[in-house]
């Protein structure tokens, strides 16, 4: 089982490089934000919780997600790993994710830090535009769609989230960046941080994940 767990703040990248790594590791992405997402959509009792607290900007509480989404990790198509996208935000988050892991005889192989500096990000988020139908992510200013607000993979219409607004990407960026250091500090006590420049163009961002992922995993 190969797990590789892709961290950074908001804006700085995971979504958009979580599923090319899947694909070259031949793993699934777990998306929390995503989980969440379609739970708000489809109104089920942790949508309304968790819609509270995202569109405030601020983390939903840990004994709202860590269950949820260690569940999601145990399903059958993660039997040979995942690629984590937006898990774990707190130590606490951290912590359990290991418990559940080495319980199974596994562990945190990689954590991937996407670092990019803080006031880069409101301005990046503005530009985000996502497809209505699966969420694939583009940028108007640096990662356009072939033709003007349609998707390029599934022809739906582009939108804007709804937590993309600026007051609410201020919100996430105060309230999620300083656990999001403690749980770098706590992949760069067990070993397995690798930081990458997030400052670069998407593609070499990518570049360099694989070559960390290819180095730290043994594939070459
Ligand atoms: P989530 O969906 O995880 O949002 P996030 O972490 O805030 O991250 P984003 O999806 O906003 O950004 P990203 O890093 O994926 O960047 P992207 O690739 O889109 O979580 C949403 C909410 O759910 C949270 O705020 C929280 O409330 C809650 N939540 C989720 N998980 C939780 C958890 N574990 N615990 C508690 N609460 C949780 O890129 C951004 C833009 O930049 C795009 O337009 C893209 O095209 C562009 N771009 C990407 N790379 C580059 C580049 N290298 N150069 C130029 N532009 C680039």
């Amino acid at each position: 089982m190969t797990v590789v767990v892709l961290l950074g703040a908001p804006g700085a990248g995971k979504g958009t490089q979580a599923p090319i790594l899947a694909e070259y590791l031949g793993v699934p992405v777990l998306a929390s934000g995503d989980l969440l997402r379609a739970a708000v959509t489809a109104r089920t009792p942790l949508g309304t919780t968790a819609d509270r607290y995202m569109s405030r900007g601020q983390l939903v509480p840990d004994d709202t997600i860590v269950d949820i989404f260690l569940e999601r990790l145990a399903a059958d198509d993660a039997a040979d790993g995942a690629v984590i996208d937006g898990f774990p935000r707190t130590v606490g988050q951290a912590v359990a994710l290991d418990r559940a892991l080495a319980k199974r005889g596994n562990r945190v192989d990689l954590a991937l830090y996407i670092d990019v500096p803080e006031d880069l990000l409101v301005a990046r988020m503005a530009s985000r535009r996502i497809c209505a139908a699966n969420g694939h992510v583009y940028n108007i200013a640096s990662n356009p769609p072939l033709e003007d607000s349609i998707c390029d993979l599934d022809g739906s219409p582009l939108i804007q989230r709804e937590d993309d607004s600026e007051a609410t990407v201020r919100a996430r960026m105060a309230q999620q960046i300083p656990p999001l250091n403690e749980v770098v500090e706590h992949y760069r006590t067990t070993g397995v941080l690798r930081p990458v420049d997030g400052l670069q163009p998407i593609e070499l961002v990518t570049a360099a994940l694989l070559a960390a992922t290819d180095l730290e995993l043994g594939r070459v």
